[in-house]
């Protein structure tokens, strides 16, 4: 995962151009991929994957996952699994191998239904300096330590070019680990994760299990840099027929997120700020009506934003409020008619959702005209409005998403359902340049990229 070289993105752009791959987004007709694809349901790894392997030790630390720690990204929350109780305490330095420095954290454990989960440890790292990699060791040495490493990103500003990578809905199926295996030859350098981690509600009891399979399948990337997580329907678990009632609770007890550094009272809504980008986390499954908590931080999340430090603004949500899929048709209507005037009024630049199987790019529209009575219920063009991805397309043993309302709704810039993933790469303040990658391809291929220019500095 090396990061790109800065000078040839011009070069790469102009040939993005030359050869008709980069889309403009001022463009007055979308396409549907014809791109034709098998459409069985994906196949869960078996148990006794490699990507599911247990490490070696007697009580090793295993599912090693990170998140950003701040708000700023001067701080990560390294979180791993032990069978036996141990100590939660990382280690860490600037150089493999040697730890002279050690942050210590807290356990937590949870039951769900029969199911009692390993000791999860969570270890915020603090005060680390920007743009530097940091070594770091979980795990005593007679328990079986591991070591990885991470690099901070750069400091808040208008300069920083950075590469963010996109993942929805991935499951642990061989779909999804040809995705992960993609995204790994990559540039991205931290991973915006748009909700449904591990499908375990799709087995019986929600079988627990098989989040610790997900969680030890996509420690290969997430020990190596943070996820920031968007919470979706599979990780809602509420099962009130078993007596598990409590929406969120294996996720929220497994996957933390810094929330309380935006001032947000919920794991499942908070924003971050990371180089050139303020990403802001909203929640689907969670009230966000008028006067709701998710809908007060909103508006708040939203005033905070300083677009001369960060000029992107994105936003990450999991059901999505612009898509012509037959699947899950109309799910996040209710969310983009609460909150759509604000996002526009704020010149987000771009938000991203998953939900539905399947990849699909606006145009910049919105659909803030209408009052009942003026009949301007069409979404327009508007230079002040984001452009929305769906791309949850991970790979999940639901399989993809593959019947399109017809014909495509003029909104619909670019639609395909394939598995992939997707680099939103920015370059500088006025200009980022979004690809999409299908995992029949190999990685420097994109099957769908435009050039986005920042709504506020271009
Ligand atoms: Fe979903």
């Amino acid at each position: 995962m090396m990061r790109g070289l800065s000078w040839v993105w011009p070069a790469v752009l102009l040939m993005l151009v030359l050869v008709g791959g980069a889309a403009s987004e001022g463009s007055i007709a979308g396409s549907t991929s014809r791109y034709v694809r098998r459409l069985a349901e994906s196949v869960d790894l078996p148990y006794d994957s490699p990507y599911f392997a247990v490490p070696n030790g007697i009580n090793p630390p295993q599912q090693v996952h990170l998140t950003q720690g701040d708000y700023d990204g001067r701080a990560v929350i390294v979180s791993y699994v032990t069978v036996k109780l141990s100590k939660p305490k990382v280690r860490y330095g600037k150089t493999e191998g040697d730890h002279p420095w050690q942050a210590k954290g807290y356990t937590t454990q949870y039951k769900f239904y029969n199911y009692t989960s390993g000791y999860i440890h969570h270890v915020i790292i603090s005060n680390l300096e920007y743009d530097t990699k940091y070594f770091y060791k979980v795990g005593t040495e007679e328990e079986g330590a591991r070591e990885f490493f991470f690099t901070t990103p750069p400091a808040p500003g208008p300069d920083a070019p950075y590469t963010f990578g996109v993942i929805g809905d991935l499951g642990q199926t061989f779909d999804s680990a040809d995705t992960l295996e993609h995204y790994l030859q990559s540039y991205g350098q931290t991973m915006l994760f748009l909700g449904d981690l591990a499908y375990q509600d799709n087995y019986p009891l929600h079988y627990q299990v098989r989040f610790d399979t997900w969680s030890r399948f996509v420690e290969r990337s997430a020990a190596y840099q943070p996820f920031i997580w968007t919470t979706g329907n599979h990780e809602l678990d509420y099962v009130p027929e078993i007596g598990e009632t409590v929406p969120f609770k294996p996720f929220n007890h497994r996957f933390p997120t810094p929330y309380w550094a935006s001032n947000s009272t919920s794991p499942q809504w908070y924003s971050i700020r990371r180089g050139p980008a303020t990403i802001i986390v909203l929640s689907s499954y969670s009230a966000y009506g008028k006067y709701t908590p998710q809908y007060v931080f909103l508006l708040a999340a939203l005033k905070a934003v300083d677009r001369k430090v960060t000029p992107w603004l994105i936003i990450l949500v999991h059901s999505p409020w612009y898509n012509s899929y037959n699947y899950h048709y109309m799910e996040g209507e209710t969310m983009r008619v609460i909150f759509e005037p604000f996002i526009v009024a704020a010149k987000v630049d771009v938000v991203f959702a998953g939900h539905v199987h399947a990849y699909e790019r606006s145009f910049p529209v919105s659909n803030i005209k209408y009052n009942i009575t003026n009949g301007i219920c069409t979404p327009q063009i508007d230079p002040s409005a984001p452009t929305y991805i769906t791309i949850g397309d991970g790979g999940n043993i639901e399989g993809l998403a593959a019947n399109y309302t017809e014909p495509q709704p003029s909104y619909s810039a670019f639609r395909e359902a394939s598995f992939g993933h997707g680099l939103f790469d920015i370059k500088n303040k006025t200009t980022a340049v979004w690809t999409w990658h299908r995992n029949q391809d190999g990685e420097a291929v994109s099957a769908d990229s435009v050039v986005i220019l920042n709504k506020v500095h271009s």
